[in-house]
């Protein structure tokens, strides 16, 4: 059975990084909302509490019944975890005279307590808390404390129960994936792993139990996620796999060819239609973005089912979600906030049985598994790409004249990134490309006077879009070079018949969002 560590999640923004650094260290975790703790799973060896944005003794705070847990497994609290254990267990906590923000030195006091193990005198942790605890139960050690903050961890043994009130998730915890190392393999016994190829043997073998001599049907999308399923139910199930690939006249330039290629090279039983007529005709005079989603998701179900049921007795549908397309994530008010797209869409009148072999998989698990499964690493790399395509990038109608001047527009930005190349952090060189998350050009619904040679020109305008993120849900503008902006500019205005101006979008989201419509 696979080990798991299970991460209850009281709302903090940084609960997702909790459950990143968990896996980095080749453990696998799951992050669940605090009151839905799974009955009677054996798999759990830890649990963590996260962090809150709510004080313990707010009316609204979340709580559960900590005697639950207490002793059955060890337990890790930070922050508001703490804090919580702290305040149930019979400790106290009160708003601290100042919030206790940012970086801190530890001073340990028990510096041999297992959690600390190999950790550097004086280590720096970050602090952001508005309440402190300033009492910790009877039965409890505090096991360190900074200047400002006496109890900043505490441990007690009976209960196998540790709380840190700083956050060994973010980056400037100097030392917090040792401490997280610390909690998951010494004190869980973890025995690390949950990698790549253990993924794919596991994955393969539940496949191939659960889908038997079944026949599966898979739409790809030219993306990591599904051409990641792809491969893993071909492994799994070979030609009773069929992959659906449609165009829908919006991919990128030459993208259907170029990717359908890539497909029949990686073995699998794909089958490309191309239905780009239909779309332009059922998109034609539409406006509204919203509205044009509908039609582009609904076009798709529409070829997606008409192929699917040429093949006969097909019982499920395969999809490449993700995990942080399931991840429950709670806002302020409790209530859960579901983001993503791609969950759902199956045709209800398929009664086809739902089939995700990669849903608990985070982004960069997904092309680590890519690669172990042998996948060329432009297919890995890929940029995420919205499903209704440049359908979105089109602000208002859409024309196959419009698709013609964004397409090669967008060519020109993506090759220009991929041939741009500059050092990264660690001093190894990379592509513009890879150390984005996503890029593309806009197609303004705009036109501005320009000059060319001796002639006066009224022509569209395009807006150049590159941020990185970790995840999608924020991001920031890509810090692009500019005389990679210039080049990129000049050759658009040169090559673009129909495009006379280029801008660059420096928002950062929130408050915009990746996309423009
Ligand atoms: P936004 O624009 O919401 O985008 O910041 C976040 C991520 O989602 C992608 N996106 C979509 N993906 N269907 C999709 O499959 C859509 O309608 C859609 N809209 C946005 C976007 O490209 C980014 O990666």
């Amino acid at each position: 059975m696979q080990q798991k560590i299970l991460i209850l999640d009281f709302g903090s923004q940084t609960t997702q990084l909790i459950g990143r650094r968990i896996r980095e260290l080749d453990t696998f975790c799951e992050i669940v909302p605090y009151n839905k703790f799974p009955e009677n799973d054996e798999s759990i060896i830890g649990v963590i509490l996260s962090g809150s944005p709510y004080s313990v003794y707010d009316k609204e705070a979340f709580k559960i019944d900590l005697d639950k847990i207490k002793g059955k497994y060890p337990v890790l609290g930070i922050c508001y975890g703490a804090q919580f254990i702290s305040y149930t267990s019979g400790g106290n906590v009160e708003p601290a005279g100042s919030r206790e923000y940012g970086r801190q030195n530890l001073e340990f006091i028990d510096k041999e307590n297992p959690l600390f193990k190999g950790f550097d005198d004086n280590s720096q942790v970050w602090m952001s808390h508005g309440d402190t605890i300033t009492a910790i139960p009877k039965d409890y050690k505090v096991i360190a404390s900074t200047q400002k903050v006496e109890n900043a961890a505490f441990y007690c043994e009976k209960d196998r129960i540790w709380g840190v009130q700083f956050h060994p998730e973010v980056f400037h915890s100097l030392q917090g994936t040792l401490l997280l190392k610390n909690f998951a393999v010494r004190i869980c016994g973890s025995k690390q792993d949950w990698s790549a190829a253990s993924f794919i043997d596991t994955t393969v073998k539940e496949l191939k139990e659960q889908l038997k001599d079944d026949k599966i049907v898979l739409g790809l999308s030219g993306g990591v996620d599904s051409s990641v399923a792809a491969v893993l139910l071909n492994k799994a199930v070979g030609k009773n796999l069929t992959c659906i690939f449609v165009n829908n006249g919006l991919l990128r330039k030459n993208e259907f060819e170029d990717v359908l290629r890539d497909y029949e090279c990686l073995g699998l039983n794909v089958k490309g239609v191309d239905a780009s007529e239909k779309f332009y005709k059922e998109l034609s005079g539409v406006e509204e973005p919203e509205k044009k989603r509908k039609i582009i998701g609904k076009g798709f179900i529409d070829v997606f089912n008409a192929e699917a049921q040429k093949i006969t007795d097909v019982k499920w549908l395969g999809q490449g979600t993700i995990y942080p397309d399931r991840i429950e994530s709670l806002n302020i008010t409790g209530k859960t906030i579901k983001s993503h797209h791609n969950v759902g869409g199956l045709p209800k009148e398929m009664q086809l049985e739902l089939c995700e072999p990669l849903k608990w998989l985070f982004k960069d698990e997904v092309r680590r598994v890519g690669k172990e499964l042998g996948m060329p690493e432009h297919l890995i790399k890929r940029h995420p790409f919205p499903g209704p395509g440049l359908g979105v990038r089109i602000l208002g109608d859409i024309t196959p004249e419009k698709v013609r001047i964004l397409q090669d527009a967008d060519d020109i930005f993506i090759k220009g990134l991929k041939n741009w190349k500059i050092k990264n952090s660690d001093g190894v060189e990379i592509s513009l490309y890879d150390s984005v998350w996503q890029a593309g050009v806009i197609l303004l619904p705009v036109k501005s006077v320009g000059v060319m040679g001796d002639e006066r020109t009224y022509e569209r305008a395009v807006a150049l879009r590159a941020v990185t993120s970790t995840d999608a849900m924020t991001a920031d503008w890509a810090h692009l070079p500019y005389e990679f902006l210039a080049k990129v500019s000049n050759d658009i205005i040169n090559n673009v018949k129909g495009v006379n101006r280029v801008a660059y979008d420096i928002s950062s989201k929130p408050p915009a969002t990746i996309e423009w419509e």
